[in-house]
């Protein structure tokens, strides 16, 4: 998720401009960069880093100059690690167009090579640069003006995007388009002026009269003009809705949210496609990874795979043990990286290290990789940040595409970690045959369903604020798990605990006879998940011992269960999925859970005590 503005009208933009990327630096941080147009040159400036680093870099340059038109962009890479050439904005070969975008273009090496075949040469390795030079080409090919050649390039594009497109020979206009990403247009008084960002927070301060474009349009925006508003695949015009706003800047840049938190807890559906998008084809019935097609025998050929992590982390390592030995029948091992860095593990050249982080950034599982790769390891890594530490430390690797994420509490990382773990053990599985073809495909068209199970699933949030209210006040909580949740339960548990500062534990379902079943009274809130096809019948036994003592269940289910719905006290339906995939649903009430609790306790859900969103110290 990257941030993109722009302004044209009257004003001068530099400050308009550089404030709106300090406004949209929560979608993303690692790099700036900005160009104003002053009437005659594109005076263009941009660098890894923050908007604070670029704007030191502005404000010894020629870019302060008196321009009524610039257009800026804070990165959040996906493609092509930060650093200065690889920043937004992205002049054409030519030099007369120049581009900002927010996305992820999946066909962009196919059209890299036609355009290197028609004699373009590329500065970069974004699919951003291929975008521009896409839109010049069609632009020169078809002799058509700005719009029109935006509107065709992005007929011939397969991805996500929102753009703002500037060409010097028609200085008094803008061309937006969006597909999958966001794009506000804001517009001033007698279109005498016209502001365009990923949200309004950077020109709420000036206009509240804004157009929110939808998903498939282009905007045509000319100064002292207007605004055309066109279908991209037909190009036919439609209607430009303005809305009034009435959101404050902290609510923008929370997506209208109370918290970092549940923002991204909504964002899950969006992430898990974007971090599955290009990579799982249903239609050609293959999973593409470069990190793992170029290793494969590494993979094929480990005698088992170590996986080392912390915390959530650590969680979704645990789910894909169960995935990858359940589907690929390789030994697994899952470490907290802050033990295996010191307990003098065995490690050969034979294992293949799996490091999953979130930020990139975490010392132990930075430590640990260290390690893995001084013993000969081939060390993989999952990490959801372009370029950070871990990322640029491992052989090879898979990112996940969650964007920022800013809520201290993990919870779209989690999620879109074990997507990404999902596809690594369907691949080696139909690699090494454990999978038929037909069981493959069948994961990949379930795999397809997951982001709109979970959209359908937000819509317990009231039920679960509700049951967050009854068990608010408890001192300790245990949450039950069974195989591929059992993973859940610790995860579900570790949300609770650092974000309202409840004590709770989570445990394998069966552990409770071995001792934690001494636990349960009627003040001992049980969070059980008891889904369909994971060893469901012992589950229920578990919860009817857990009742026979007072205990209190909420239980998670796969809809329509009406067995547990007779024993627990709450019962929370969850659409039905292969078992393999259903930490992806069943993680969603926990998190809500937790969510509602602390928010009802006064808690700093996004900043909670004593915790750092990246624990880059030992
Ligand atoms: C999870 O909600 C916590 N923020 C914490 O346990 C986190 O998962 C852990 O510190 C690992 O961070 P990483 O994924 O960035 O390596």
């Amino acid at each position: 998720m990257c941030g993109i503005t722009g302004y044209i009208g009257y004003r001068d933009a530099y400050p308009i401009v550089i404030n709106g990327l300090k406004r949209l630096e929560y979608r993303g941080y690692d790099s700036a960069g900005i160009m104003m147009y002053d009437g005659d040159v594109m005076h263009l400036s941009k660098t890894k880093g923050k908007v604070s680093d670029l704007e030191v870099i502005t404000n010894k340059e020629e870019i302060r100059k008196e321009g009524r038109i610039g257009i800026g962009h804070t990165r959040w890479a996906t493609h092509g690690v930060p650093n200065d050439t690889n920043s937004h904005p992205h002049f054409s070969q030519s030099g007369n167009l120049v581009i900002v975008h927010n996305g992820i273009i999946e066909n962009y090496d196919t059209i890299k090579k036609e355009l290197i075949s028609r004699g373009y040469e590329f500065q970069s390795d974004t699919d951003t640069e291929v975008l521009v030079n896409l839109i010049e080409e069609v632009k020169k090919t078809e002799g058509c003006k700005l719009g029109k050649a935006v509107q065709l390039a992005l007929t011939q594009v397969i991805g996500a995007y929102a753009i703002a497109v500037f060409d010097k020979s028609k200085p008094n206009e803008l061309v937006v388009a969006r597909l999958g990403s966001p794009i506000a247009i804001g517009v001033g008084n007698e279109n005498k002026e016209f502001f365009v960002a990923s949200d309004a927070s950077p020109f709420i301060e000036y206009t509240k009269n804004a157009i929110y474009l939808e998903d498939g349009e282009l905007a045509i925006i000319k100064k002292d003009k207007g605004i055309k508003v066109r279908k991209i695949d037909n190009d036919k015009l439609v209607d430009a809705n303005i809305q009034e706003l009435q959101l404050s800047l902290e609510q923008i840049e929370k997506g209208g949210y109370d918290h970092f938190m549940l923002k991204e807890i909504y964002e899950q559906p969006k992430a898990i496609i974007d971090t599955y998008r290009g990579r799982m084809l249903p239609d050609e019935g293959i999973i593409k990874m470069a990190g793992v097609d170029d290793n494969i025998s590494k993979f094929l050929n480990a005698d088992r795979i170590i996986i080392v992590a912390c915390g959530t982390s650590w969680h979704a390592g645990l789910v894909g043990e169960y995935l990858f030995e359940d589907m690929a029948r390789i030994p697994v091992e899952v470490e907290y990286a802050s033990e295996f860095r010191y307990r003098n593990p065995i490690i050969t050249e034979k294992d293949v290290v799996i490091a999953i982080s979130q930020s990139g950034e975490t010392a132990d599982t930075l430590a640990a990789i260290k390690l893995a790769k001084s013993k000969g390891a081939f060390v993989f890594g999952v990490c959801n940040v372009v370029g950070s530490s871990i990322a640029r430390e491992t052989h090879a690797g898979a990112y996940t595409h969650a964007g920022p994420e800013i809520g201290v509490a993990s919870t779209k990382a989690f999620t879109t970690q074990i997507t990404v773990l999902s596809l690594i053990a369907l691949k080696l599985a139909k690699k090494r045959g454990t999978l038929s073809q037909t069981a493959f495909q069948q994961y990949l068209q379930t795999m397809q369903l997951i982001p709109n199970q979970v959209e359908q699933l937000l819509k317990i949030d009231k039920q679960v604020e509700e049951i967050a209210a009854v068990y608010k006040d408890a001192k300790n909580c245990l949450y039950l798990g069974r195989g591929f949740n059992f993973p859940v339960a610790l995860e579900g548990a570790l949300k609770l605990k650092e974000i309202s500062y409840i004590h709770a534990e989570g445990y394998p379902a069966a552990e409770m006879k071995h001792g934690p079943i001494a636990l349960i009274d009627e003040n001992m809130p049980v969070f059980v998940i008891a889904t369909k096809r994971g060893h469901y019948e012992k589950v229920v036994s578990n919860i009817q011992e857990i009742k026979s003592r007072s205990g209190k269940i909420i239980a998670i289910v796969t809809e329509g269960d009406e067995t547990v719905k007779e024993i627990a006290d709450h019962t929370i339906e969850i659409p039905e999925t292969e078992e393999a995939l259903t930490p992806l649903l069943t993680t969603i009430p926990l998190q809500l859970l937790s969510y509602h609790i602390a928010v009802m306790l006064g808690k700093n859900v996004d900043q909670p005590r004593n915790l750092a969103k990246s624990v880059t110290v030992e």
